[in-house]
Protein backbone atom coordinates (compact mmCIF):
# COMPACT_ATOMS: atom_id res chain seq x y z
CA UNK A 1 0.00 0.00 0.00
CA UNK A 2 1.42 3.37 -1.10
CA UNK A 3 1.54 7.10 0.98
CA UNK A 4 -0.38 9.16 -0.44
CA UNK A 5 3.34 10.98 -1.47
CA UNK A 6 4.49 7.28 -2.88
CA UNK A 7 1.20 7.35 -5.27
CA UNK A 8 1.67 10.47 -6.44
CA UNK A 9 4.97 9.43 -7.46
CA UNK A 10 3.69 6.09 -9.12
CA UNK A 11 5.28 5.11 -12.61
CA UNK A 12 2.74 2.59 -14.12
CA UNK A 13 4.82 -0.59 -15.44
CA UNK A 14 4.64 -1.15 -18.62
CA UNK A 15 1.82 -3.44 -19.62
CA UNK A 16 0.64 -2.93 -16.24
CA UNK A 17 -3.43 -2.83 -17.25
CA UNK A 18 -2.79 -5.31 -19.57
CA UNK A 19 -6.18 -6.59 -20.56
CA UNK A 20 -7.94 -4.65 -17.78
CA UNK A 21 -11.08 -3.21 -18.84
CA UNK A 22 -11.96 0.61 -17.89
CA UNK A 23 -14.29 2.66 -18.61
CA UNK A 24 -13.66 6.41 -17.67
CA UNK A 25 -16.82 9.01 -17.80
CA UNK A 26 -15.81 11.95 -19.31
CA UNK A 27 -13.28 10.62 -21.74
CA UNK A 28 -13.61 13.59 -24.19
CA UNK A 29 -12.49 15.99 -20.97
CA UNK A 30 -9.42 17.41 -19.84
CA UNK A 31 -8.11 15.18 -17.78
CA UNK A 32 -10.40 12.65 -18.70
CA UNK A 33 -9.28 11.84 -22.42
CA UNK A 34 -5.15 11.90 -21.31
CA UNK A 35 -6.29 9.45 -18.97
CA UNK A 36 -8.16 7.10 -21.02
CA UNK A 37 -5.25 7.57 -23.27
CA UNK A 38 -2.74 6.37 -20.73
CA UNK A 39 -5.18 3.47 -19.53
CA UNK A 40 -4.46 2.30 -23.56
CA UNK A 41 -1.16 2.66 -23.53
CA UNK A 42 -0.73 0.79 -20.93
CA UNK A 43 -2.91 -2.09 -21.60
CA UNK A 44 -6.09 -1.45 -21.11
CA UNK A 45 -9.32 -1.87 -22.95
CA UNK A 46 -10.79 1.53 -22.74
CA UNK A 47 -14.58 1.88 -22.74
CA UNK A 48 -14.48 5.83 -24.07
CA UNK A 49 -17.89 7.22 -22.41
CA UNK A 50 -18.91 10.69 -22.90
CA UNK A 51 -21.51 13.03 -24.51
CA UNK A 52 -19.83 14.53 -27.36
CA UNK A 53 -19.34 11.52 -29.57
CA UNK A 54 -16.31 13.61 -31.60
CA UNK A 55 -14.24 14.37 -28.73
CA UNK A 56 -14.78 10.79 -27.50
CA UNK A 57 -13.61 9.90 -31.87
CA UNK A 58 -10.75 11.95 -30.98
CA UNK A 59 -9.59 10.04 -28.56
CA UNK A 60 -10.27 6.35 -30.24
CA UNK A 61 -8.43 7.71 -32.66
CA UNK A 62 -5.38 8.95 -30.48
CA UNK A 63 -5.33 5.64 -29.05
CA UNK A 64 -5.36 3.45 -32.20
CA UNK A 65 -2.65 5.67 -33.77
CA UNK A 66 -0.37 5.36 -30.69
CA UNK A 67 -0.90 1.24 -31.05
CA UNK A 68 -3.41 0.91 -28.26
CA UNK A 69 -5.56 -1.57 -27.84
CA UNK A 70 -9.22 -0.91 -29.63
CA UNK A 71 -11.01 0.87 -27.55
CA UNK A 72 -15.11 1.37 -27.45
CA UNK A 73 -17.21 4.60 -27.43
CA UNK A 74 -19.88 4.80 -25.38
CA UNK A 75 -21.96 7.84 -25.86
CA UNK A 76 -23.99 8.55 -22.74
CA UNK A 77 -25.18 12.10 -21.98
CA UNK A 78 -25.75 12.25 -17.77
CA UNK A 79 -27.80 14.82 -17.40
CA UNK A 80 -30.63 13.67 -20.38
CA UNK A 81 -29.76 9.68 -19.98
CA UNK A 82 -32.76 7.66 -18.46
CA UNK A 83 -32.60 3.77 -17.46
CA UNK A 84 -33.09 2.51 -20.52
CA UNK A 85 -29.08 4.18 -21.51
CA UNK A 86 -27.84 3.03 -18.57
CA UNK A 87 -29.06 -0.30 -19.04
CA UNK A 88 -28.15 -0.23 -22.88
CA UNK A 89 -24.47 0.66 -21.65
CA UNK A 90 -24.30 -2.15 -19.23
CA UNK A 91 -25.36 -4.76 -21.95
CA UNK A 92 -23.18 -3.32 -24.54
CA UNK A 93 -20.00 -3.50 -22.03
CA UNK A 94 -21.18 -7.09 -20.96
CA UNK A 95 -21.73 -8.52 -24.55
CA UNK A 96 -18.08 -6.98 -25.30
CA UNK A 97 -15.93 -7.77 -22.59
CA UNK A 98 -17.91 -9.81 -20.05
CA UNK A 99 -16.70 -7.53 -17.17
CA UNK A 100 -15.55 -4.31 -15.95
CA UNK A 101 -11.89 -3.94 -13.84
CA UNK A 102 -12.31 -0.30 -13.59
CA UNK A 103 -14.76 2.51 -13.52
CA UNK A 104 -13.52 6.02 -13.20
CA UNK A 105 -15.74 9.00 -13.22
CA UNK A 106 -14.46 11.74 -14.43
CA UNK A 107 -16.97 13.51 -15.87
CA UNK A 108 -18.28 16.34 -13.93
CA UNK A 109 -20.25 20.31 -14.21
CA UNK A 110 -18.88 23.06 -12.59
CA UNK A 111 -22.38 24.96 -12.64
CA UNK A 112 -21.57 28.80 -12.09
CA UNK A 113 -19.46 30.65 -9.24
CA UNK A 114 -22.73 31.86 -7.07
CA UNK A 115 -23.27 32.88 -3.69
CA UNK A 116 -26.03 30.48 -2.60
CA UNK A 117 -28.83 33.61 -2.04
CA UNK A 118 -28.50 34.06 -5.97
CA UNK A 119 -27.46 30.91 -6.95
CA UNK A 120 -29.86 29.34 -9.98
CA UNK A 121 -32.17 26.45 -8.81
CA UNK A 122 -32.06 24.85 -12.44
CA UNK A 123 -28.55 24.89 -12.41
CA UNK A 124 -28.00 23.60 -8.71
CA UNK A 125 -29.95 21.17 -10.08
CA UNK A 126 -28.20 19.78 -13.11
CA UNK A 127 -24.98 20.11 -11.64
CA UNK A 128 -26.03 17.64 -8.42
CA UNK A 129 -27.30 15.57 -11.01
CA UNK A 130 -24.24 15.22 -13.30
CA UNK A 131 -22.14 14.88 -10.38
CA UNK A 132 -24.17 12.78 -8.34
CA UNK A 133 -26.74 11.23 -9.33
CA UNK A 134 -25.40 9.87 -12.39
CA UNK A 135 -22.20 8.78 -10.64
CA UNK A 136 -24.73 6.62 -8.45
CA UNK A 137 -26.83 5.32 -11.28
CA UNK A 138 -23.79 4.30 -13.45
CA UNK A 139 -22.02 2.76 -10.69
CA UNK A 140 -24.77 0.48 -9.54
CA UNK A 141 -25.65 -0.06 -12.91
CA UNK A 142 -22.17 -1.66 -13.38
CA UNK A 143 -21.85 -2.83 -9.96
CA UNK A 144 -22.55 -6.38 -11.27
CA UNK A 145 -20.14 -6.38 -13.97
CA UNK A 146 -17.45 -4.76 -11.39
CA UNK A 147 -18.14 -8.22 -9.43
CA UNK A 148 -16.99 -10.22 -12.02
CA UNK A 149 -13.53 -8.86 -12.31
CA UNK A 150 -10.89 -10.19 -10.19
CA UNK A 151 -9.05 -7.14 -9.28
CA UNK A 152 -11.64 -4.08 -10.19
CA UNK A 153 -11.52 -0.54 -9.08
CA UNK A 154 -13.92 2.17 -8.24
CA UNK A 155 -12.90 5.98 -8.70
CA UNK A 156 -14.70 9.21 -8.24
CA UNK A 157 -13.16 12.60 -8.46
CA UNK A 158 -13.57 14.58 -6.18
CA UNK A 159 -12.02 18.40 -5.21
CA UNK A 160 -10.54 20.33 -3.31
CA UNK A 161 -13.72 21.76 -1.70
CA UNK A 162 -15.03 18.33 -1.23
CA UNK A 163 -14.40 18.27 2.84
CA UNK A 164 -14.59 21.94 3.16
CA UNK A 165 -16.84 24.43 1.27
CA UNK A 166 -15.70 27.60 0.33
CA UNK A 167 -18.09 31.14 -0.69
CA UNK A 168 -19.18 30.85 -4.27
CA UNK A 169 -18.43 27.50 -4.53
CA UNK A 170 -22.15 26.42 -4.56
CA UNK A 171 -23.48 23.24 -5.90
CA UNK A 172 -19.99 22.20 -7.43
CA UNK A 173 -18.94 21.95 -3.72
CA UNK A 174 -22.02 20.30 -2.71
CA UNK A 175 -21.92 17.48 -5.51
CA UNK A 176 -18.07 16.83 -4.18
CA UNK A 177 -19.34 16.41 -0.72
CA UNK A 178 -22.08 14.32 -1.53
CA UNK A 179 -19.72 12.21 -4.39
CA UNK A 180 -17.26 11.51 -0.68
CA UNK A 181 -20.10 10.23 1.26
CA UNK A 182 -21.08 7.94 -2.09
CA UNK A 183 -17.79 6.46 -2.54
CA UNK A 184 -17.60 6.23 1.66
CA UNK A 185 -20.72 4.11 2.04
CA UNK A 186 -19.85 2.02 -1.24
CA UNK A 187 -16.24 1.59 0.32
CA UNK A 188 -17.87 -0.02 3.27
CA UNK A 189 -19.84 -2.02 1.65
CA UNK A 190 -18.10 -3.84 -0.76
CA UNK A 191 -14.54 -3.98 1.74
CA UNK A 192 -14.19 -7.59 3.03
CA UNK A 193 -17.06 -8.98 0.71
CA UNK A 194 -15.90 -8.13 -2.41
CA UNK A 195 -13.11 -7.43 -4.74
CA UNK A 196 -13.86 -3.97 -5.37
CA UNK A 197 -12.46 -1.38 -4.42
CA UNK A 198 -13.85 2.60 -4.17
CA UNK A 199 -11.59 5.27 -3.86
CA UNK A 200 -11.39 9.38 -4.46
CA UNK A 201 -8.93 11.28 -5.83
CA UNK A 202 -8.12 14.98 -6.00
CA UNK A 203 -7.03 16.16 -9.01
CA UNK A 204 -5.97 19.73 -7.53
CA UNK A 205 -5.65 22.20 -9.82
CA UNK A 206 -5.40 21.26 -13.46
CA UNK A 207 -5.45 22.59 -17.29
CA UNK A 208 -8.75 22.41 -18.43
CA UNK A 209 -11.72 23.53 -19.89
CA UNK A 210 -12.98 23.56 -16.63
CA UNK A 211 -10.62 25.11 -14.60
CA UNK A 212 -10.78 28.19 -17.35
CA UNK A 213 -14.23 28.70 -16.43
CA UNK A 214 -13.60 28.67 -12.98
CA UNK A 215 -10.95 30.71 -12.98
CA UNK A 216 -11.01 33.18 -16.17
CA UNK A 217 -8.71 35.79 -15.16
CA UNK A 218 -5.56 33.20 -14.20
CA UNK A 219 -2.62 32.42 -16.69
CA UNK A 220 -3.18 28.75 -18.12
CA UNK A 221 0.36 28.31 -18.29
CA UNK A 222 0.86 28.68 -14.82
CA UNK A 223 -1.22 25.58 -13.59
CA UNK A 224 0.00 21.72 -13.60
CA UNK A 225 -1.02 19.87 -17.35
CA UNK A 226 -3.55 17.03 -16.96
CA UNK A 227 -0.39 14.29 -17.40
CA UNK A 228 1.21 15.62 -14.15
CA UNK A 229 -2.37 14.46 -12.12
CA UNK A 230 -2.62 11.06 -13.61
CA UNK A 231 -0.05 8.73 -11.57
CA UNK A 232 -2.52 8.54 -9.00
CA UNK A 233 -5.47 7.98 -11.38
CA UNK A 234 -3.39 4.68 -12.72
CA UNK A 235 -2.29 3.63 -9.61
CA UNK A 236 -5.61 3.05 -8.52
CA UNK A 237 -6.94 1.88 -11.47
CA UNK A 238 -4.09 -0.82 -11.61
CA UNK A 239 -2.85 -4.12 -9.63
CA UNK A 240 -0.40 -1.80 -7.47
CA UNK A 241 -3.23 -1.01 -5.33
CA UNK A 242 -4.97 -4.25 -4.44
CA UNK A 243 -6.63 -3.62 -1.36
CA UNK A 244 -6.76 -0.60 -1.07
CA UNK A 245 -10.04 1.15 -0.72
CA UNK A 246 -12.49 3.77 1.21
CA UNK A 247 -9.48 6.40 0.41
CA UNK A 248 -8.99 9.87 -0.83
CA UNK A 249 -5.90 11.01 -2.77
CA UNK A 250 -4.20 14.37 -3.83
CA UNK A 251 -3.32 13.88 -6.97
CA UNK A 252 -0.82 17.18 -6.21
N1 LIG B 1 -9.46 20.87 -13.69
C1 LIG B 1 -9.35 21.07 -12.40
O1 LIG B 1 -8.63 21.99 -11.93
C2 LIG B 1 -10.07 20.16 -11.42
C3 LIG B 1 -9.81 20.31 -10.05
C4 LIG B 1 -10.47 19.47 -9.15
C5 LIG B 1 -11.33 18.50 -9.60
N2 LIG B 1 -11.55 18.37 -10.95
C6 LIG B 1 -12.46 17.30 -11.39
O2 LIG B 1 -11.81 16.55 -12.40
C7 LIG B 1 -12.79 15.94 -13.24
C8 LIG B 1 -12.46 16.23 -14.70
O3 LIG B 1 -12.61 17.63 -14.90
P1 LIG B 1 -11.81 18.42 -16.05
O4 LIG B 1 -10.99 19.43 -15.39
O5 LIG B 1 -11.18 17.43 -16.96
O6 LIG B 1 -13.03 19.19 -16.74
P2 LIG B 1 -13.54 19.17 -18.25
O7 LIG B 1 -12.41 19.27 -19.19
O8 LIG B 1 -14.62 20.19 -18.26
O9 LIG B 1 -14.15 17.71 -18.38
C9 LIG B 1 -15.39 17.38 -17.80
C10 LIG B 1 -16.00 16.28 -18.63
O10 LIG B 1 -17.31 16.01 -18.12
C11 LIG B 1 -18.16 15.87 -19.24
N3 LIG B 1 -19.55 16.13 -18.95
C12 LIG B 1 -20.12 17.25 -18.48
N4 LIG B 1 -21.45 17.13 -18.49
C13 LIG B 1 -21.73 15.90 -18.97
C14 LIG B 1 -22.93 15.19 -19.24
N5 LIG B 1 -24.14 15.74 -19.04
N6 LIG B 1 -22.84 13.94 -19.73
C15 LIG B 1 -21.64 13.38 -19.98
N7 LIG B 1 -20.47 14.01 -19.77
C16 LIG B 1 -20.52 15.25 -19.26
C17 LIG B 1 -17.64 16.90 -20.23
O11 LIG B 1 -18.15 16.65 -21.51
P3 LIG B 1 -18.00 17.72 -22.69
O12 LIG B 1 -16.58 17.60 -23.14
O13 LIG B 1 -18.99 17.29 -23.70
O14 LIG B 1 -18.28 19.07 -22.07
C18 LIG B 1 -16.15 16.67 -20.11
O15 LIG B 1 -15.74 15.60 -20.91
C19 LIG B 1 -14.13 16.51 -12.80
O16 LIG B 1 -14.76 15.58 -11.94
C20 LIG B 1 -13.75 17.75 -12.02
O17 LIG B 1 -14.74 18.09 -11.06
C21 LIG B 1 -10.94 19.17 -11.87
Amino acid sequence: MLTDAEARAYQPPQGTLADRVILVTGAGGGIGGPLALACASLGARVVLCGRNVRKLEAIYDAIVAAGGPRPSIAPLDLERADATHYTALADAVRQEFGRLDGLAHLAALLGERAPIEHYDVVTWLRVMHVNVNAAFILTKTLLPLLRLSDDASVVFTTSGVSTRGRAYWGAYAASKFALEGLAQVLADETDNLTKIRVNTVNPGKTRTAMRAKAFPGEDPESVPKPAEVLPVFLYLLGPASTGVTGRRFDAQ
